[in-house]
Order: structure tokens, then C-alpha cells, then sequence
């Protein structure tokens, strides 16, 4: 059976083809994947512009596509199922990809697995490596999981019964803590995305500068990120005042940093407690951060912690059309398809 997924919720345009084996136990390989990223085009806007993210999706969709199959050597009738990530994601980013999937769907006769791109995030952690072309076993997890998703665009703790079976219990009230992160860089001066840049520096600097843990006295599951930002803010101009911005940037950098990280943290610790969770389930961009993974591996040292392999944590081809395949089931006519850009859990 194989599966060509498509991603192109924000600002990346992902395919790929995955053909899965089932015997007594599920068999993967990624034939191929194709993906762009469109981050130089948004720097200099200062974040993502949705409208010039659909234009590039529109342009890039058919060049990837041609290069996957003509990598593949495999063409359409050889393929089972389309595979696509109906939202969350930008409206003209998701129009342009439900267009072209559409058209391709219509044109081979294939049914659509329409993805949520959340979901996707985290079955991505059964994928053990992205290797091109090596039949692979998913990794066992050990249930009931909590599943944390920390992106620029989502900050959301998920119970999760088995992979079926799962259900919201929190999530940001107010900016995600990639785009948190984002936004401090941005105070000091740093280009966006500005996360990975601030981990730089961070690494560099001391927490010395006290900033709040936001809702961390509650016992909801939510987060909120804006205050902190603000709190970062009053913070920087202060030392600006004393001249001693420069100087001081790694330190801010490294506290704030702390802050945002070890209010994940408090957050999780809440959730896994209340569940008895087995496992944690850690996907989303940030997890990019070196510093994060060793903070939440050192912290919660008796439960096992499943991460995404690096390249996967990101908006990708591979996790949709992998996700897909847990979803056969609920394949549609192309007619039917719709887009959902404020698509929950
Ligand atoms: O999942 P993702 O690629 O896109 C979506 O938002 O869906 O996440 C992007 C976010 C950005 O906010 C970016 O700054 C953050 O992930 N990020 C990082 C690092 N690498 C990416 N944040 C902190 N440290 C990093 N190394
Ligand atoms: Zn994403």
C-alpha cells in the first residue's frame, strides 16, 4: 500500500510517498520526500505573510512532485491513496493545497485521507528514522501517554489512551511558545524565526533576570505566553535605560528562556501526574532546542520520552502521509474535501 501525503499548512511545502507492509506488525519505508521551506521569503516580513506562502505552495507543488515521481520511478497507478493536511494552517495556504490535491485526485482516481496536521505531529514519533528507502518497524510507546505539541503556532497537552484514542486537556490562551520565543528574539533584535537565534545566544548567557512562570499556580492545563512577553519587554527596556543592553543580551536571552521552558515543564508535570501517564510525547519546532530536550529529559527521568527525529519535529511531507495510513478508513471522494484552518485536536 502506498500513500503520497502533502503538507502545505504555513510555510513549508511537503510531499511524500510512504508504503507501508502489514503482517503481523506494521512495516514502513519512505520511498521519497520532497520538501521547501519558505522561511527566507518571510524573514524579511518579519513573520509569515499567508498570502505569499500560498503563492509559493501554488508554484512549488508541481515542481516537488514531478522530481518525487521522477526519483520514485513509481507513477500514479502504483499509488493507493492521497494523503492531506486539511488544517490547522493558514486559509491560503491550505486553499492552495486542497486545489491541487483535488485536481490530482480527480484526474488518477484516488480517494483523499484528510490529515489533521496536529495529529500528524505526533504520530510522527513512531517513525524511528527518516532514511529514504529502508523498511523500518514504527517504535513501540508505552501507553497512556501525555503528548505535549510546541510550535510557532501551537502550544497544546493531549492525553492520549492509545493513538486512537485522545482527548485535549489543554492548550495557549494566547501566543504559542514558538512564536513567544519568537517575539523575545525579535526584542532583542534578532531576525525571525528567531527561536533557533536565541538559543544561541541563551547558551552563552546566565538566568540571571527573574521573569514570571505564567499559570503555573493554577491547576488548569493551559498556557499563556503574551504576559511573559510583556513582562521580557518592560525587562529589556530597563536594562536599555542602564545602558546595559548589550552587555546584557545573553543573560536575557538565557532567562527567558528558562522561564518559557520550565513553564512547559510545570504544566506537563501536572498532566502526567493527574493521568499516571507512562510516556511523554514531545513534538513541534521547538524541540529543536538543545536545551529544552535536556531540561525535559533530566526532569521527567522515570517516564519514557519519545521525541520526533530532528528533521521530522518540523512541517513535513513524511508525517502526513504517515499519519494517513492510521486514517484509511475515513478516505473520501475528492468532492468532498474541505479545508479547516482552525481545526482541533
Ligand atoms: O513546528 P514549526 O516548524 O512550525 C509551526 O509553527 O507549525 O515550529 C516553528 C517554531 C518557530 O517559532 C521557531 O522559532 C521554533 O519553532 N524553533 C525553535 C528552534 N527551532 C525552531 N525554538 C527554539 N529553539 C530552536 N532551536
Ligand atoms: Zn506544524
Amino acid at each position: 500500500m502506498k500513500i503520497l501525503g502533502f503538507e502545505t499548512t504555513c510555510d513549508e511545502t511537503g510531499i511524500s510517498l510512504i508504503e507501508f507492509e502489514e503482517n503481523k506488525e506494521i512495516k514502513f519505508k519512505i520511498l521519497n520526500h520532497q520538501l521547501r521551506s519558505q522561511v527566507n521569503i518571510h524573514s524579511k516580513y518579519g513573520g509569515i505573510v499567508p498570502i505569499l506562502a500560498a503563492r509559493e505552495h501554488k508554484k512549488n507543488l508541481p515542481i516537488l512532485l514531478k522530481e518525487l515521481l521522477k526519483k520514485t520511478k513509481i507513477n500514479f497507478d502504483q499509488i493507493d491513496y492521497i494523503a492531506f493536511s486539511y488544517g490547522p494552517g493558514l486559509p491560503p495556504a491550505l486553499v492552495e493545497g486542497k486545489e491541487f490535491v483535488i485536481k490530482l485526485s480527480k484526474k488518477y482516481n484516488k480517494k483523499i485521507i484528510p490529515v489533521n496536521h496536529l495529529l500528524a505531529h505526533f504520530y510522527s514519533v513512531l517513525i524511528p528514522e527518516n532514511k529514504i528507502g529502508i523498511w523500518q518497524k514504527l517504535k513501540k510507546i508505552k501507553f497512556p501517554a501525555i503528548g505535549l505539541l510546541i510550535s510557532g503556532g501551537h502550544t497544546i497537552l493531549v492525553y492520549f489512551e492509545d493513538f486512537k484514542k485522545y482527548k485535549k486537556l489543554g492548550e495557549t490562551l494566547d501566543d504559542a511558545v514558538g512564536e513567544s520565543l519568537d517575539k523575545a528574539a525579535r526584542i532583542l533584535g534578532l531576525e525571525y524565526p528567531g527561536g533557533p537565534k536565541l538559543e544561541k545566544l541563551a547558551k552563552i548567557g546566565k538566568p540571571l533576570f527573574n521573569l514570571p512562570r505564567p499559570m503555573t499556580l493554577q491547576n488548569n492545563l493551559n498556557f499563556s505566553f503574551s504576559g511573559l512577553k510583556t513582562a521580557f519587554w518592560e525587562l529589556v527596556e530597563e536594562v536599555r535605560k542602564y545602558g546595559k543592553l548589550e552587555e546584557s543580551k545573553e543573560d536575557l536571552a538565557c532567562s527567558y528562556q528558562k522561564a518559557a521552558f520550565e513553564t512547559l515543564i510545570i504544566k506537563t508535570k501536572k498532566a502526567i501526574e493527574k493521568y499516571n501517564a507512562k510516556s511523554l510525547i514531545i513534538t513541534g519546532g521547538v524541540i529543536a532546542n538543545q536545551t529544552l530536550r535536556k531540561m525535559f529529559k533530566k526532569f521527567f527521568n522515570k517516564i519514557n520520552i519519545y521525541f520526533p527525529v530532528k528533521e521530522l519535529s518540523t512541517d513535513n511531507g513524511i508525517n502526513i502521509a504517515f499519519a494517513g495510513y492510521f486514517f484509511i478508513e475515513k478516505a473520501i471522494d475528492p468532492e468532498k474535501l474541505d479545508i479547516n484552518p482552525t481545526a482541533d485536536i
